[in-house]
């Protein structure tokens, strides 16, 4: 694929928000993924490209604490010329009582094109969605999805690997309290992976909507024939006590090490969403290895994949 040029835009492009990664299409999927891979040189290069949204504001409003995916939002926007608005939401009127709907309906009344949206309770981002006048895209809700790092990741395996079809990947951890889990395992499976999950059975996921995707509480067994073993955090926020019990001695059994990577194929590569935890669920000199470690690439392809999100979205995918 030739990403020197603009790719072309499907003929019609229907979504409007990006709540679940279900809410696109896979030509849309794949238009996101080629214009990701379009704008990865002007992030690499320092570039400018077409300021496609100059003069729109874009709102960042985050409930829940957040490095990467606040940040690279906010790069994304500003590469492509937007207003963008960091809702400082421990200082805002929130703490004086306002709703996320007031709050929201606020900033949409200052004019806001896109907002960005994490937050904790379930189905808040599809109740913004009826009542704002602008597209939300999730960034993060609760357990459930965070379907901008499920494009990330897909672009960050993409280019690496050259395909996503036919790999074996492998996520391990605590799947029951990651949004990270459910969005990238419906995506790659869409995309003609292989998935499986791995950890202890106490945190294997309880969402129905996984319940068709192997669940491998050993490790060995788990990640024989994998190319890509994605750890996951530990999401001690979320935990009940059985959760907390199971996280104990998790290292021993399923700490991703560059031994433990030996269970996978003789190449397979490690990911992470970050934050990690280093020495709970991947050693750190895995984590640091470049010739086995694709981390850092993730959080690369966090603004590209962003800036395709918003241009698509904002632009109709024109
Ligand atoms: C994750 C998140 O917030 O869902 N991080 C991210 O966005 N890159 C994962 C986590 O919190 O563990």
């Amino acid at each position: 694929m030739d990403s020197s040029k603009r790719p072309a835009p499907p003929a019609n492009w229907r979504a409007r928000n990006l709540v679940s990664i279900d809410d696109f299409s896979d030509s849309e999927i794949a238009y996101v993924l080629a214009l990701a891979d379009y704008y990865a040189p002007f992030v690499k290069n320092g570039a400018r490209p077409d300021q496609r949204l100059a003069g729109k504001t874009q709102i960042n409003l985050f409930y829940e604490s957040s490095t990467r995916t606040n940040l690279s939002f906010e790069l994304a926007g500003k590469k492509l010329g937007a207003d963008v608005i960091n809702v400082p939401v421990a200082a805002s009127s929130v703490n004086k009582g306002e709703s996320v709907l007031d709050t929201a309906q606020t900033l949409a009344a200052m004019g806001a094109a896109v907002m960005i949206l994490r937050h904790n309770e379930p189905r808040i981002h599809e109740m913004l969605a009826e009542h704002i006048p602008c597209p939300i895209i999730n960034a993060g809700d609760g357990a459930r999805e965070h379907p901008t790092q499920a494009l990330l990741d897909a672009a960050a395996i993409r280019s690496a690997l050259g395909k996503i079809e036919g790999l074996v990947i492998v996520i391990c951890g605590d799947i029951r309290h990651s949004r990270v889990a459910g969005s990238d395992a419906r995506l790659f499976r869409r995309l003609g992976a292989e998935v499986r999950f791995v950890g202890p059975k106490a945190l294997a996921p309880d969402d129905a909507a996984l319940a068709g995707f192997p669940h491998f509480d050993s490790l060995k067994e788990g990640l024989s024939g994998a190319d890509i073993v994605m750890a996951l955090r530990m999401q001690f926020e979320r935990m009940g006590e059985a959760g907390k019990a199971a996280a104990q001695g998790y290292f021993e059994s399923f700490g991703l090490t560059h031994k433990t990577l030996k269970f996978a194929q003789p190449n397979a590569f490690v990911m992470h969403p970050g934050p990690m935890n280093r020495g709970v669920e991947i050693d750190g000199a895995l984590a640091d290895d470049p010739a086995r470690s694709l981390i850092l690439r993730q959080v690369f392809y966090g603004v590209p994949t962003r800036m395709a999100c918003l241009d698509a979205l904002l632009t109709g995918g024109k």
